[in-house]
Protein backbone atom coordinates (compact mmCIF):
# COMPACT_ATOMS: atom_id res chain seq x y z
CA UNK A 1 0.00 0.00 0.00
CA UNK A 2 1.44 3.41 -1.13
CA UNK A 3 2.17 5.96 1.60
CA UNK A 4 -0.35 8.74 1.13
CA UNK A 5 1.48 12.19 1.53
CA UNK A 6 -0.48 14.41 3.61
CA UNK A 7 -3.30 13.52 6.33
CA UNK A 8 -6.53 14.77 5.35
CA UNK A 9 -7.22 16.18 9.27
CA UNK A 10 -3.80 18.56 8.68
CA UNK A 11 -5.96 19.91 5.35
CA UNK A 12 -8.95 20.17 7.01
CA UNK A 13 -7.18 22.16 10.23
CA UNK A 14 -5.11 24.44 7.97
CA UNK A 15 -8.29 25.85 6.64
CA UNK A 16 -10.23 26.12 9.34
CA UNK A 17 -8.17 27.76 10.74
CA UNK A 18 -7.96 30.62 7.86
CA UNK A 19 -4.95 30.00 6.21
CA UNK A 20 -4.09 29.03 2.24
CA UNK A 21 -4.18 25.10 1.50
CA UNK A 22 -0.63 24.55 -0.05
CA UNK A 23 -0.98 23.76 -3.66
CA UNK A 24 -0.03 19.82 -3.23
CA UNK A 25 -2.28 19.56 -0.27
CA UNK A 26 -5.18 20.95 -1.94
CA UNK A 27 -4.36 18.32 -5.44
CA UNK A 28 -3.81 15.86 -2.94
CA UNK A 29 -7.50 16.43 -0.83
CA UNK A 30 -9.77 16.42 -4.08
CA UNK A 31 -7.43 13.03 -5.66
CA UNK A 32 -7.56 11.31 -2.20
CA UNK A 33 -11.37 12.28 -2.01
CA UNK A 34 -12.42 11.15 -5.42
CA UNK A 35 -10.24 7.60 -4.52
CA UNK A 36 -12.24 7.37 -1.50
CA UNK A 37 -9.27 7.57 0.85
CA UNK A 38 -10.14 10.88 2.29
CA UNK A 39 -13.85 10.22 3.83
CA UNK A 40 -17.01 12.21 3.37
CA UNK A 41 -17.11 13.36 6.80
CA UNK A 42 -13.56 14.66 6.37
CA UNK A 43 -14.40 16.48 2.63
CA UNK A 44 -17.26 17.95 4.00
CA UNK A 45 -15.81 19.22 7.13
CA UNK A 46 -12.81 20.55 4.43
CA UNK A 47 -15.95 22.27 2.65
CA UNK A 48 -17.27 24.22 5.39
CA UNK A 49 -13.97 25.33 6.54
CA UNK A 50 -13.98 26.60 2.79
CA UNK A 51 -17.85 28.18 3.07
CA UNK A 52 -16.46 29.88 6.48
CA UNK A 53 -13.32 31.08 5.47
CA UNK A 54 -12.96 31.52 1.78
CA UNK A 55 -10.33 30.84 -0.61
CA UNK A 56 -7.40 33.18 -2.35
CA UNK A 57 -7.72 33.10 -6.23
CA UNK A 58 -4.53 31.01 -6.00
CA UNK A 59 -6.42 28.36 -4.01
CA UNK A 60 -9.72 28.29 -6.45
CA UNK A 61 -7.55 28.11 -9.63
CA UNK A 62 -5.98 24.97 -8.13
CA UNK A 63 -9.14 23.63 -6.85
CA UNK A 64 -10.49 23.95 -10.27
CA UNK A 65 -7.89 22.08 -11.96
CA UNK A 66 -7.69 19.61 -9.66
CA UNK A 67 -11.08 18.48 -10.22
CA UNK A 68 -10.56 18.78 -14.20
CA UNK A 69 -7.49 16.58 -13.09
CA UNK A 70 -10.42 13.98 -11.65
CA UNK A 71 -11.90 13.00 -14.86
CA UNK A 72 -11.26 13.05 -19.06
CA UNK A 73 -10.70 16.38 -20.75
CA UNK A 74 -12.48 16.85 -24.21
CA UNK A 75 -10.64 19.32 -26.89
CA UNK A 76 -13.14 20.56 -29.56
CA UNK A 77 -10.03 21.18 -31.47
CA UNK A 78 -10.22 19.36 -34.69
CA UNK A 79 -14.00 20.59 -35.46
CA UNK A 80 -12.62 23.32 -37.57
CA UNK A 81 -14.95 25.52 -36.32
CA UNK A 82 -15.38 27.87 -33.29
CA UNK A 83 -17.00 26.51 -30.12
CA UNK A 84 -19.27 28.23 -28.27
CA UNK A 85 -21.03 27.56 -24.75
CA UNK A 86 -23.09 29.44 -22.52
CA UNK A 87 -23.90 28.28 -18.54
CA UNK A 88 -26.60 29.57 -16.76
CA UNK A 89 -26.46 29.84 -12.76
CA UNK A 90 -29.89 28.46 -13.26
CA UNK A 91 -33.43 30.38 -12.35
CA UNK A 92 -37.47 30.08 -12.57
CA UNK A 93 -38.49 29.39 -16.43
CA UNK A 94 -35.04 29.60 -17.56
CA UNK A 95 -35.85 28.00 -21.26
CA UNK A 96 -32.53 30.14 -23.08
CA UNK A 97 -31.05 26.89 -23.94
CA UNK A 98 -33.38 26.25 -25.86
CA UNK A 99 -33.60 29.12 -28.66
CA UNK A 100 -30.10 30.06 -28.31
CA UNK A 101 -27.87 26.99 -29.61
CA UNK A 102 -29.36 26.76 -32.61
CA UNK A 103 -29.35 30.31 -32.97
CA UNK A 104 -25.80 30.82 -32.25
CA UNK A 105 -25.24 27.48 -34.69
CA UNK A 106 -26.97 29.32 -37.73
CA UNK A 107 -23.33 31.83 -37.70
CA UNK A 108 -20.99 28.48 -37.85
CA UNK A 109 -19.99 27.77 -34.69
CA UNK A 110 -20.67 24.95 -33.00
CA UNK A 111 -22.18 24.64 -29.49
CA UNK A 112 -21.83 22.17 -27.26
CA UNK A 113 -24.63 22.41 -24.25
CA UNK A 114 -23.77 19.72 -21.99
CA UNK A 115 -26.59 20.04 -19.79
CA UNK A 116 -28.58 18.26 -16.70
CA UNK A 117 -31.69 17.90 -15.32
CA UNK A 118 -33.66 20.05 -12.68
CA UNK A 119 -33.36 19.19 -8.90
CA UNK A 120 -35.29 21.52 -6.49
CA UNK A 121 -37.33 24.82 -7.73
CA UNK A 122 -35.08 25.15 -11.30
CA UNK A 123 -35.71 23.21 -14.36
CA UNK A 124 -33.33 21.27 -16.32
CA UNK A 125 -32.80 21.62 -20.04
CA UNK A 126 -32.91 17.81 -20.79
CA UNK A 127 -36.18 17.53 -18.70
CA UNK A 128 -37.84 20.27 -20.96
CA UNK A 129 -36.27 18.53 -24.31
CA UNK A 130 -37.77 15.19 -23.14
CA UNK A 131 -41.35 16.85 -23.91
CA UNK A 132 -40.77 15.81 -27.18
CA UNK A 133 -41.58 12.80 -28.16
CA UNK A 134 -38.81 10.21 -29.32
CA UNK A 135 -35.75 12.90 -28.20
CA UNK A 136 -32.52 11.33 -26.82
CA UNK A 137 -30.64 12.91 -24.07
CA UNK A 138 -27.64 10.56 -23.64
CA UNK A 139 -25.44 10.46 -26.93
CA UNK A 140 -21.98 8.94 -27.24
CA UNK A 141 -18.84 11.13 -27.74
CA UNK A 142 -18.63 10.39 -31.43
CA UNK A 143 -22.23 11.00 -32.12
CA UNK A 144 -21.73 14.39 -29.98
CA UNK A 145 -18.56 15.57 -32.41
CA UNK A 146 -20.68 14.49 -35.59
CA UNK A 147 -23.52 17.04 -34.61
CA UNK A 148 -20.76 19.76 -33.92
CA UNK A 149 -19.31 19.29 -37.02
CA UNK A 150 -22.10 18.93 -39.19
CA UNK A 151 -24.87 20.46 -37.89
CA UNK A 152 -23.51 22.37 -35.04
CA UNK A 153 -25.97 23.23 -31.82
CA UNK A 154 -25.93 19.78 -29.47
CA UNK A 155 -28.16 20.14 -26.47
CA UNK A 156 -27.04 16.83 -24.48
CA UNK A 157 -26.53 14.97 -21.10
CA UNK A 158 -23.02 15.88 -19.66
CA UNK A 159 -21.15 12.44 -19.18
CA UNK A 160 -20.05 10.82 -15.94
CA UNK A 161 -16.54 11.57 -17.21
CA UNK A 162 -15.65 15.40 -16.74
CA UNK A 163 -14.98 16.38 -13.37
CA UNK A 164 -16.26 13.08 -11.05
CA UNK A 165 -14.57 14.48 -8.57
CA UNK A 166 -17.17 18.13 -8.24
CA UNK A 167 -19.74 15.31 -8.61
CA UNK A 168 -18.78 13.67 -5.31
CA UNK A 169 -18.23 17.33 -4.12
CA UNK A 170 -21.70 18.55 -4.91
CA UNK A 171 -23.82 15.79 -3.62
CA UNK A 172 -21.61 16.25 0.17
CA UNK A 173 -22.14 19.98 -0.12
CA UNK A 174 -25.97 19.43 -1.41
CA UNK A 175 -26.67 17.47 2.32
CA UNK A 176 -24.05 19.53 4.41
CA UNK A 177 -25.16 23.52 3.87
CA UNK A 178 -22.02 23.83 1.78
CA UNK A 179 -23.43 24.97 -1.33
CA UNK A 180 -23.81 28.65 -1.50
CA UNK A 181 -19.26 28.80 -1.10
CA UNK A 182 -18.28 31.21 -3.85
CA UNK A 183 -14.71 29.16 -4.22
CA UNK A 184 -16.94 25.65 -4.03
CA UNK A 185 -19.70 27.24 -6.93
CA UNK A 186 -16.77 28.82 -9.15
CA UNK A 187 -14.43 25.85 -9.39
CA UNK A 188 -17.76 23.53 -9.60
CA UNK A 189 -18.89 25.09 -12.41
CA UNK A 190 -16.03 25.49 -14.05
CA UNK A 191 -14.20 22.64 -13.46
CA UNK A 192 -17.09 21.03 -15.77
CA UNK A 193 -16.61 23.88 -18.63
CA UNK A 194 -13.57 23.86 -18.68
CA UNK A 195 -13.02 19.94 -19.23
CA UNK A 196 -15.75 20.08 -21.79
CA UNK A 197 -13.32 21.94 -24.07
CA UNK A 198 -14.93 25.02 -25.16
CA UNK A 199 -12.90 27.94 -26.79
CA UNK A 200 -15.65 30.39 -25.48
CA UNK A 201 -17.96 31.05 -22.63
CA UNK A 202 -20.62 32.80 -21.91
CA UNK A 203 -22.03 33.14 -18.22
CA UNK A 204 -25.68 33.91 -17.33
CA UNK A 205 -25.39 34.35 -13.77
CA UNK A 206 -28.48 35.28 -12.11
CA UNK A 207 -29.49 37.44 -8.93
CA UNK A 208 -32.85 37.87 -7.16
CA UNK A 209 -35.44 36.24 -5.56
CA UNK A 210 -35.68 33.02 -7.42
CA UNK A 211 -31.32 33.01 -8.18
CA UNK A 212 -29.06 31.36 -6.48
CA UNK A 213 -27.34 34.51 -5.45
CA UNK A 214 -30.07 36.66 -4.16
CA UNK A 215 -27.63 39.67 -3.73
CA UNK A 216 -26.33 41.28 -6.53
CA UNK A 217 -23.35 41.86 -5.07
CA UNK A 218 -22.95 38.20 -4.43
CA UNK A 219 -23.68 37.39 -8.00
CA UNK A 220 -20.92 39.82 -8.93
CA UNK A 221 -18.21 38.00 -6.96
CA UNK A 222 -19.41 34.90 -8.26
CA UNK A 223 -19.54 35.86 -11.68
CA UNK A 224 -15.66 37.32 -11.45
CA UNK A 225 -14.47 34.65 -9.80
CA UNK A 226 -15.75 32.59 -12.87
CA UNK A 227 -14.60 34.19 -15.46
CA UNK A 228 -10.98 34.64 -14.04
CA UNK A 229 -11.00 30.83 -13.70
CA UNK A 230 -12.14 30.73 -17.31
CA UNK A 231 -9.79 33.36 -18.84
CA UNK A 232 -6.78 31.89 -16.50
CA UNK A 233 -7.35 28.54 -18.22
CA UNK A 234 -7.15 29.57 -21.78
CA UNK A 235 -11.26 29.57 -22.64
CA UNK A 236 -12.12 32.90 -23.44
CA UNK A 237 -15.24 33.89 -20.92
CA UNK A 238 -17.66 36.94 -20.22
CA UNK A 239 -20.78 37.01 -17.59
CA UNK A 240 -23.96 38.94 -17.83
CA UNK A 241 -25.66 39.40 -14.29
CA UNK A 242 -29.40 39.26 -15.17
CA UNK A 243 -32.97 39.87 -13.31
CA UNK A 244 -34.56 36.76 -11.62
CA UNK A 245 -36.73 38.07 -9.42
CA UNK A 246 -39.57 37.33 -11.81
CA UNK A 247 -39.79 34.13 -13.73
CA UNK A 248 -38.18 34.43 -17.02
CA UNK A 249 -41.28 34.62 -20.46
CA UNK A 250 -44.74 33.07 -19.71
CA UNK A 251 -44.37 29.48 -18.92
CA UNK A 252 -42.64 27.29 -16.19
CA UNK A 253 -42.30 23.73 -16.50
CA UNK A 254 -40.64 21.58 -19.23
CA UNK A 255 -43.76 21.08 -22.29
CA UNK A 256 -44.65 24.44 -22.25
CA UNK A 257 -41.35 25.99 -21.85
CA UNK A 258 -40.59 23.86 -25.21
CA UNK A 259 -43.59 25.82 -26.82
CA UNK A 260 -42.65 28.96 -25.76
CA UNK A 261 -38.85 28.44 -26.95
CA UNK A 262 -40.31 27.35 -30.47
CA UNK A 263 -42.34 30.41 -30.20
CA UNK A 264 -39.13 32.63 -29.72
CA UNK A 265 -37.68 30.79 -32.60
CA UNK A 266 -40.08 31.67 -34.91
CA UNK A 267 -39.83 35.09 -34.19
CA UNK A 268 -42.10 35.92 -31.47
CA UNK A 269 -42.30 35.05 -27.97
CA UNK A 270 -42.14 37.00 -24.41
CA UNK A 271 -40.11 40.10 -24.87
CA UNK A 272 -37.77 39.15 -21.66
CA UNK A 273 -36.95 35.90 -23.30
CA UNK A 274 -36.07 37.19 -26.82
CA UNK A 275 -34.22 39.99 -25.21
CA UNK A 276 -31.88 37.77 -22.89
CA UNK A 277 -31.89 35.24 -25.89
CA UNK A 278 -30.23 37.75 -28.11
CA UNK A 279 -28.28 39.64 -25.45
CA UNK A 280 -26.23 35.74 -25.09
CA UNK A 281 -26.12 34.97 -28.34
CA UNK A 282 -24.32 38.25 -29.49
CA UNK A 283 -21.79 37.51 -26.37
CA UNK A 284 -21.53 34.02 -27.62
CA UNK A 285 -20.35 35.34 -31.29
CA UNK A 286 -18.09 38.26 -30.14
CA UNK A 287 -16.07 35.62 -28.25
CA UNK A 288 -16.09 33.66 -31.02
CA UNK A 289 -15.21 36.14 -34.11
CA UNK A 290 -18.01 37.91 -34.65
CA UNK A 291 -19.09 40.85 -32.82
CA UNK A 292 -21.25 41.92 -35.47
CA UNK A 293 -23.53 39.18 -36.46
CA UNK A 294 -27.23 39.80 -36.83
CA UNK A 295 -28.81 37.79 -34.51
CA UNK A 296 -32.16 39.33 -34.54
CA UNK A 297 -32.48 38.56 -38.03
CA UNK A 298 -31.64 34.64 -37.58
CA UNK A 299 -34.55 34.66 -35.45
CA UNK A 300 -36.90 36.53 -38.00
CA UNK A 301 -36.09 34.67 -41.22
CA UNK A 302 -36.62 30.84 -40.34
CA UNK A 303 -32.42 30.21 -40.08
CA UNK A 304 -32.75 29.81 -36.75
CA UNK A 305 -35.66 27.49 -36.61
CA UNK A 306 -34.50 25.25 -39.17
CA UNK A 307 -31.39 24.69 -37.22
CA UNK A 308 -33.46 23.63 -34.16
CA UNK A 309 -35.59 21.31 -35.92
CA UNK A 310 -32.39 19.95 -37.40
CA UNK A 311 -30.72 19.70 -33.87
CA UNK A 312 -34.18 17.77 -32.61
CA UNK A 313 -34.02 15.34 -35.50
CA UNK A 314 -30.18 14.38 -35.24
CA UNK A 315 -31.29 13.33 -31.56
CA UNK A 316 -34.57 11.34 -32.59
CA UNK A 317 -36.96 13.61 -31.67
CA UNK A 318 -40.10 14.82 -33.71
CA UNK A 319 -40.53 18.76 -33.98
CA UNK A 320 -43.68 18.68 -35.31
CA UNK A 321 -45.23 15.89 -32.51
CA UNK A 322 -47.37 17.50 -30.49
CA UNK A 323 -46.16 18.32 -27.23
CA UNK A 324 -48.00 16.49 -23.91
CA UNK A 325 -50.58 18.38 -22.22
CA UNK A 326 -52.02 18.48 -18.72
CA UNK A 327 -55.05 16.66 -18.07
CA UNK A 328 -55.79 19.16 -14.74
CA UNK A 329 -55.60 22.88 -15.22
CA UNK A 330 -56.99 25.37 -12.57
CA UNK A 331 -57.23 28.95 -13.52
CA UNK A 332 -56.14 31.57 -10.92
CA UNK A 333 -57.89 35.58 -11.47
CA UNK A 334 -57.39 38.93 -10.66
CA UNK A 335 -58.86 39.51 -7.08
CA UNK A 336 -59.40 43.02 -8.21
CA UNK A 337 -58.60 45.68 -11.32
CA UNK A 338 -54.85 47.36 -11.48
CA UNK A 339 -51.88 46.54 -12.39
CA UNK A 340 -49.50 43.31 -11.45
CA UNK A 341 -47.15 44.69 -8.99
CA UNK A 342 -44.76 41.73 -8.65
CA UNK A 343 -44.74 37.85 -9.39
CA UNK A 344 -42.33 36.09 -7.29
CA UNK A 345 -39.89 33.83 -8.88
CA UNK A 346 -39.28 31.68 -6.19
CA UNK A 347 -42.26 30.82 -5.64
CA UNK A 348 -43.40 30.49 -8.67
CA UNK A 349 -40.82 28.02 -8.98
CA UNK A 350 -41.39 26.55 -5.99
CA UNK A 351 -45.21 25.79 -7.08
CA UNK A 352 -44.20 24.33 -10.45
CA UNK A 353 -42.20 21.61 -8.70
CA UNK A 354 -44.76 20.89 -6.70
CA UNK A 355 -47.26 20.40 -9.67
CA UNK A 356 -44.76 17.62 -10.81
CA UNK A 357 -42.43 19.82 -13.71
CA UNK A 358 -39.77 19.32 -11.28
CA UNK A 359 -37.87 16.61 -9.09
CA UNK A 360 -37.42 16.19 -5.05
CA UNK A 361 -34.79 13.26 -5.60
CA UNK A 362 -32.61 12.64 -8.83
CA UNK A 363 -33.87 9.30 -9.31
CA UNK A 364 -38.06 10.76 -9.53
CA UNK A 365 -39.40 11.64 -13.18
CA UNK A 366 -40.80 14.59 -13.87
CA UNK A 367 -44.20 15.71 -15.24
CA UNK A 368 -43.59 17.12 -18.51
CA UNK A 369 -46.80 18.63 -18.96
CA UNK A 370 -46.81 19.86 -15.55
CA UNK A 371 -46.01 23.47 -14.63
CA UNK A 372 -47.60 26.92 -14.64
CA UNK A 373 -48.59 29.57 -17.71
CA UNK A 374 -48.58 32.94 -16.72
CA UNK A 375 -50.58 35.54 -18.80
CA UNK A 376 -49.60 38.82 -17.27
CA UNK A 377 -46.43 39.33 -15.94
CA UNK A 378 -45.96 42.45 -13.57
CA UNK A 379 -46.31 45.75 -15.49
CA UNK A 380 -49.75 44.59 -16.75
CA UNK A 381 -53.40 46.20 -16.60
CA UNK A 382 -55.97 43.51 -15.53
CA UNK A 383 -60.13 43.77 -14.93
CA UNK A 384 -60.96 42.03 -11.32
CA UNK A 385 -61.95 38.09 -12.59
CA UNK A 386 -59.48 37.87 -15.42
CA UNK A 387 -57.09 34.91 -15.77
CA UNK A 388 -53.54 35.41 -14.35
CA UNK A 389 -52.07 32.05 -14.34
CA UNK A 390 -52.94 28.62 -14.60
CA UNK A 391 -51.51 25.66 -13.45
CA UNK A 392 -51.24 22.72 -15.31
CA UNK A 393 -50.85 19.37 -13.65
CA UNK A 394 -51.61 15.81 -14.31
CA UNK A 395 -53.02 15.38 -10.64
CA UNK A 396 -55.71 17.88 -9.87
CA UNK A 397 -54.60 16.91 -5.78
CA UNK A 398 -51.51 19.06 -6.70
CA UNK A 399 -53.15 22.34 -6.65
CA UNK A 400 -53.53 22.96 -3.07
CA UNK A 401 -50.00 22.27 -1.97
CA UNK A 402 -48.95 24.59 -5.24
CA UNK A 403 -51.50 27.33 -4.16
CA UNK A 404 -50.19 27.49 -0.64
CA UNK A 405 -46.78 28.88 -2.14
CA UNK A 406 -48.55 31.15 -3.91
CA UNK A 407 -50.17 32.95 -1.71
CA UNK A 408 -47.90 35.58 -1.12
CA UNK A 409 -46.37 35.03 -4.38
CA UNK A 410 -47.64 37.89 -6.57
CA UNK A 411 -50.27 41.48 -5.73
CA UNK A 412 -52.56 43.37 -7.90
CA UNK A 413 -52.29 47.03 -7.28
CA UNK A 414 -52.86 50.93 -7.96
CA UNK A 415 -50.73 51.44 -11.18
CA UNK A 416 -48.83 53.88 -8.82
CA UNK A 417 -47.70 50.90 -7.00
CA UNK A 418 -45.84 49.59 -9.91
CA UNK A 419 -42.38 50.35 -9.64
CA UNK A 420 -40.38 49.80 -13.10
CA UNK A 421 -37.76 47.11 -12.54
CA UNK A 422 -34.46 47.49 -14.05
CA UNK A 423 -32.97 46.12 -17.15
CA UNK A 424 -32.84 42.63 -17.38
CA UNK A 425 -29.61 41.96 -18.62
CA UNK A 426 -27.92 44.53 -15.50
CA UNK A 427 -24.05 44.49 -15.81
CA UNK A 428 -21.51 42.99 -18.14
CA UNK A 429 -18.18 41.46 -16.32
CA UNK A 430 -15.75 40.62 -18.62
CA UNK A 431 -11.45 39.79 -17.94
N1 LIG B 1 -24.07 24.33 -10.30
C1 LIG B 1 -22.97 23.56 -10.25
O1 LIG B 1 -22.64 22.86 -11.19
N2 LIG B 1 -22.23 23.59 -9.13
C2 LIG B 1 -22.53 24.34 -8.07
O2 LIG B 1 -21.81 24.33 -7.09
C3 LIG B 1 -23.68 25.13 -8.13
C4 LIG B 1 -24.44 25.12 -9.27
Amino acid sequence: MSVEPFDAVDVIRAKRDGGAVPEDALRWIVDAFTRGYVTDPQMAAFAMAVFLRGMTRDEIRVLTDAMIASGERMSFADLGKPTADKHSTGGVGDKITLPLAPLVACFGVAVPQLSGRGLGHTGGTLDKLESIPGWRASLTNEEMFAQLRDLGPVICAAGTGLAPADKKLYALRDVTGTVEAIPLIASSIMSKKIAEGTSALVLDVKFGSGAFMQDIDRARELARTMVELGTDSGVATTALLTDMNTPLGLTIGNANEVRESVEVLAGGGPADVVELTVALAREMLALAGQPDADVESALRDGRAMDAWRTMIRAQDGDPDAALPVARETHVVTAPASGVVTRMEALPFGIAAWRLGAGRARAQDPVVHAAGIDLHVKPGDTVVAGQPVFTLLADDGARFDRALEALEDAWEVGPEASFVVPGSLVRERITA
